[in-house]
């Protein structure tokens, strides 16, 4: 099969060049290169507006192109409890729904945050006590809706610098509140996948040290955690050369690796040497992740750069994902395709 394949890319290869499509070799989508390379998915986010959009929802729904949705924006606690025993699915049911028609996997996010955070939450001065079973209703009712998927349960925990960021959860509760988010959602679901999630984590530094030991600690309690999310906010030209290396210390603990919201932003506008540049980078991210077994999947946050968030947060920056504005693939495409077969 393998002789029989790097013949098939042998031959087709230089009519491809000629009518200038992709250089993959068989045009084989990125989900199927992910799972031919020992991946679990490829991925995307979505958020529901995106949805109305038909050309983008039928490639988003193309299960060889992305074996996996997340949902950008539905699942977020100002959305999904916005008071207190107020639940509101709608959003996250209907990406749920898109995933379960077109097979693929589903990732929650995500269930304990400072940001987009309900203000009841914060302006209710808890005590430790009530909060306590205010995080465990919320995560027992987001993991338990959503049964048998991958959650990120803690969001964006540290600052930069390894400390702990002064939430309110850090604030009443210390670092008791990882143990309790992580232990309702078990119970909520044995099977579902529990990832601790951040940026700024993607090579060895002060932020993922913090990390590294935490999950570590969390082990040696017996605490439920099934995986490291890395989120992968990049910048062309600057991706850290040493994330397989941190990777590969996640694997030691035991626990999977994911790359969970990957977008590459360069400064506008878009040049080819810029694109070639992001083609590298993104080549060099998908690598990583080949390299090290635990690492399960990649998902980009959102996978055109008519839905980037980028724009509207970085002034300036944008082109940050495989597909341009038009749904037409970019170079970074070709870079992850065959980063996969590499
Ligand atoms: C997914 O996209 C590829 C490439 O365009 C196409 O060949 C394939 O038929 C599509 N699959 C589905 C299920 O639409």
């Amino acid at each position: 099969m393998k002789t029989l394949f790097y013949h098939v890319v042998a031959a087709a290869a230089p009519i491809l060049i000629l009518l200038g499509a992709n250089t993959n070799g068989v045009g084989a989508q990125l989900d199927t290169l992910a799972k031919r390379a020992g991946k679990v998915y490829f991925g995307s986010a979505v958020d529901n507006p995106e949805l109305g959009d038909l050309p983008y929802k039928t490639l988003l729904s193309n299960a060889s192109e992305f074996g996996q949705l997340t949902a950008g924006n539905s699942l977020k606690w100002e959305t999904v409890q916005p008071a207190r025993g107020t639940y509101n699915f709608a959003g996250g049911d209907e990406i749920l729904a898109l995933a379960k028609q077109n097979r693929q996997l589903f990732r929650g996010h995500t269930c304990v945050w400072h940001s987009q955070l309900a203000p009841w939450v914060e302006a209710g001065r808890f005590s430790a006590k009530e909060l306590t079973a205010i995080i465990e209703d919320h995560c027992s009712r987001l993991v338990g809706h959503c049964k048998g998927e991958i959650w990120d349960v803690v969001n964006e925990a540290f600052e930069d610098d390894g400390s702990y960021r002064k939430s309110v959860f850090y604030n009443t509760l210390g670092t008791q509140y990882f143990e309790t988010a992580l232990r309702a959602a078990r119970k909520a679901d044995p099977n579902t996948k529990l990832y601790l999630n951040d940026y700024n984590v993607e090579g060895i530094n002060s932020k993922s040290d913090a990390y590294y030991t935490l999950i570590k600690s969390l082990i040696a309690k017996k605490v439920p955690i099934d995986g490291f999310g890395v989120q992968g906010h990049l910048i062309v030209g600057q991706v850290p050369t040493n994330i397989r290396e941190n990777f590969q210390r996640f694997a030691g603990l035991g626990i999977d690796v994911a790359i969970t919201e990957l977008d590459i932003r360069m400064v506008l506008p878009v040049t080819p040497e810029k694109l070639e540049q992001q083609k590298r980078d993104y080549a060099a991210v998908i690598r990583a992740c080949k390299a090290v077994k635990r690492c399960v999947g990649v998902t980009v946050w959102d996978y055109t750069d008519k839905y980037s968030w980028i724009p509207s947060v970085f002034k300036g920056e944008g082109a940050a994902l495989p597909w341009d504005e038009k749904l037409q693939k970019k170079p970074a495409y070709d870079g992850i395709a065959s980063a996969w077969l590499s």
